[in-house]
């Protein structure tokens, strides 16, 4: 049997549930592996604060510099979260030697250079499968599984709460504020939700998953965001009608040495297999040019699969000494080297207007659309008050800019009241 030290960064939800994990399956752990995994302390910032978890308190300490000198320990978990001071820690763990087990998205996909760089100089590992869709192992999946591919579209419902919040608002008719907020009553969404519906908590992991499906660095400012808060379930509804299913998509796709990276609401065919994820489950849909389509779903959150992902990774680790492995955050593929970003990319565009009800408005519309390019899938039209309309076009696939153009020129129209709401969608 071997023993293996570990020091614990964090002691919050996720740390908790990996204490119990590994306190519950403890004899398969052991008896499957032959390692025995002995924690030898933990980090927090209160050692008084009262917890849920029964914990012997003579593993709390709150000077990182006592775990980072201690010999025995070889593996650290870092469950902080956000930058400060999980970055610093990292650093100091990395240099220590010691192997970094991480489900920190944010530092990760902020620092990554850095880790990697520490890593490589002391020759420690850096693991960080639950940073990305909680539960799912998608890290070893990008790693592992497919390498006989070219992977050119890697797209995903990779938080769980606006998923939740969009299930809501589509199913149940919710305003945005009203599923938000019951979202926060049942634990689906922070008190300060910020991060997720803005799309902020989505781009790290967009980051962290295409660099690796690309093996090309895919850094959060080259991912375009939008988050949620501007749709309505006026929007949600139409588009139902029209046959879509909305969605926060984090979507990346690769052609030649060009890849475009973002996040934002979009609707899908309801038939798309991403269209069935509901509440607050996440899933990721790849295309590798071998393997065709796949898609991996399952808890994107949570102390237990979170927990899942972190002890996978440790016992992954210790298989390999504790060694480096999956640090990379380089261009691996040497001819993409030159990668390019592209912020003018295709899609197609749901467009929301309520005009004056006069005749010729519809066409003359119609008329910018094309002038731009832009060409015309299906319009609806809703009536409104005594004279005005709501229109609601879908376009063929065209560029962002395309679009862009086209609103303003429409907005300048003297029957336009107000263009309502431009949402993509994924064709
Ligand atoms: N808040 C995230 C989500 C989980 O809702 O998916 C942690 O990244």
């Amino acid at each position: 049997m071997r023993d293996i030290n570990i020091a614990m960064f964090g002691l919050g939800n996720i740390g908790s549930g990996v204490m119990k994990i590994l306190s519950e399956n403890k004899d398969m752990i052991s008896n499957r592996y032959n390692i025995d995994f002995i924690i030898s302390g933990i980090l927090v910032r209160d050692i008084n604060k009262r917890r849920d978890i029964d914990i012997d308190k003579s593993l709390l300490t709150d000077r990182v510099e006592k775990l980072i000198s201690d010999k025995r320990v070889s593996v650290v978990i870092e469950v902080l979260g956000g930058v400060n001071p999980a970055r610093e820690y990292i650093l100091m763990a990395l240099k220590a030697g010691k192997t970094v087990v991480t489900a920190n998205k944010e530092v990760l996909a902020r620092h990554w250079q850095e880790f990697h760089e520490a890593a490589k100089d002391s020759g420690a590992g850096l693991y960080y499968e639950a940073s990305v869709a909680g539960g799912i192992p998608i890290i070893k999946v990008l790693n592992q599984s497919m390498q006989a591919n070219s992977i050119t579209e890697i797209m995903g419902i990779i938080n769980g709460t606006t998923n939740y919040i969009l299930t809501n608002m589509s199913e149940a008719e919710k305003d945005f504020e009203e599923a938000l907020e019951e979202a926060q009553k049942l634990g689906y969404a922070e008190p300060d939700p910020t991060a997720d519906i803005s799309g902020l908590d989505a781009m790290y992991k967009l980051s962290i998953m295409s660099t690796l499906a690309f093996h090309a660095k895919v850094p959060i400012d080259n991912i375009y965001r939008e988050g949620l808060t501007h749709l309505t379930k006026e929007d949600i509804r139409y588009g139902k009608e029209l046959g879509y299913t909305i969605k926060l998509l984090a979507i990346a796709k690769k052609k030649g040495n060009v890849i475009e990276a973002r996040v934002h609401p979009s609707f899908i065919q309801k038939n798309h297999p991403l269209a069935a994820v509901r509440e607050a489950y996440n899933a990721v849909f790849i295309n590798g040019d071998r393997v065709g389509n796949l898609m991996l779903y399952g808890r994107g959150a949570g102390d237990m699969p979170t927990g899942s992902s972190i002890i996978s990774d440790l016992i992954t680790a210790c298989q390999n000494e504790c060694k480096q492995e999956y640090t990379t955050f380089a261009n691996r593929d040497k001819s993409l080297s030159m990668v390019e970003f592209n912020d003018n990319w295709y899609s197609g565009f749901f467009i929301r207007m309520t005009v004056k009800d006069n005749p010729g408005v519809l066409s003359s519309i119609a008329g910018i659309f094309g002038k731009f390019g832009v060409s015309i899938e299906s319009v609806i039209q809703k009536g409104h008050g005594a004279d005005t309309a709501t229109l609601i076009f879908v376009t063929h696939k065209a560029l962002e800019n395309s679009i862009k153009g086209a609103i303003s020129e429409i907005n300048m129209m003297d029957d336009i009241t107000k263009v309502e709401n431009i949402i993509r969608v994924e064709v």
